[in-house]
């Protein structure tokens, strides 16, 4: 029987050696779905702008849409550690509104913790949420929410920016955070921040040196075809399977085979 995943538990799989898996769920029906795979983790991330509303980055994300669809996984979800990204504009602007605002993500959202992007300069936000019993995985690499600031979707952490990235890793880690996902950074720089850390890092594009992976939940499953950044495998091809499964129906529904008797009421 599979147990609830708390921090005690990934610390432990940290510890040993296991891996740490994580997975974006957006909803009830994929929270379900990750968890009855053993996932360790679902993070409600604001990814959730790209896949399921269709932006171009992930700024339009609110804190209502995170707190809806943290509702919803946690509500589809058993025993997954559930993770949610504290979105664009929900911290920053002073400590009071950003706390306030991962108090809802928690009380109203379900989460078991929450995720921001940023180093040395969250720092400070940091210790104050661990404080209060508000567990923190931090966000460094490629920070998309910064990403206007950064001139687009690159890898991150080469040349004289592996200093800062190694610095902004630590500060998460003093100021309490539990965990910290690398987003496109050098697997050699990966390797190295996560030997100097006694905390996972979770990678995504940082090689296979990190504590754990993660990966958004529709781009693991092929669910658009066209997005292949080098890092991404497709464990599925569930973009050409719905197709084909909706064109099956199209045809029957069409040639009225479906409904047949077996589908159908008698009287
Ligand atoms: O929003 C998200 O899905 C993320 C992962 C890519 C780490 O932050």
């Amino acid at each position: 029987m599979s147990q609830q995943k708390t921090l005690r538990s990934l610390h432990k799989n940290y510890q040993n050696g296991v891996p740490i898996t994580v997975v974006t769920a957006y909803d009830a029906t994929f929270a379900r779905l990750l968890d009855d795979a053993g996932v360790d983790a679902l993070l409600v991330g604001d990814s959730l702008g790209n896949v399921i509303q269709g932006h171009a980055t992930t700024l339009p994300v609110s804190l209502e849409h995170i707190i809806y669809h943290t509702a919803a996984v946690a509500r589809g979800s058993r025993h997954a550690h559930i993770v949610a990204d504290m979105p664009f504009g929900s911290y920053g602007a002073s400590l009071d509104s950003s706390i306030h605002n991962a108090m809802r993500i928690m009380a109203e959202g379900g989460a078991h913790a929450v995720k921001l992007e940023g180093g040395q300069e969250q720092a400070e936000l940091v210790a104050r949420l661990v404080s209060i019993g508000i567990p923190v995985m931090g966000h460094l690499g490629l920070t998309p929410q910064s990403v206007h600031a950064l001139g687009g979707y690159h890898v991150q952490g080469r040349g004289a920016a592996a200093e800062k990235l190694k610095a902004d890793a630590l500060a998460l880690q003093q100021a309490g955070a539990y965990a910290i996902v690398l987003e496109m950074v050098p697997r050699a720089l990966a390797n190295e921040v996560t030997a100097a850390l006694s905390i996972p890092t979770i990678g995504i594009g940082a090689g296979n040196g990190t504590s754990g992976q993660v990966l958004v939940c529709y781009d693991l499953l092929g669910l658009n075809d066209a997005f292949k950044p080098k890092f991404l495998k497709h464990f599925a091809h569930l973009a050409g399977d719905t197709r084909q499964a909706v064109k099956a129906y199209i045809d029957e529904v069409k040639a009225r085979t479906w409904p047949d008797d077996a589908h159908s009421f008698e009287s």
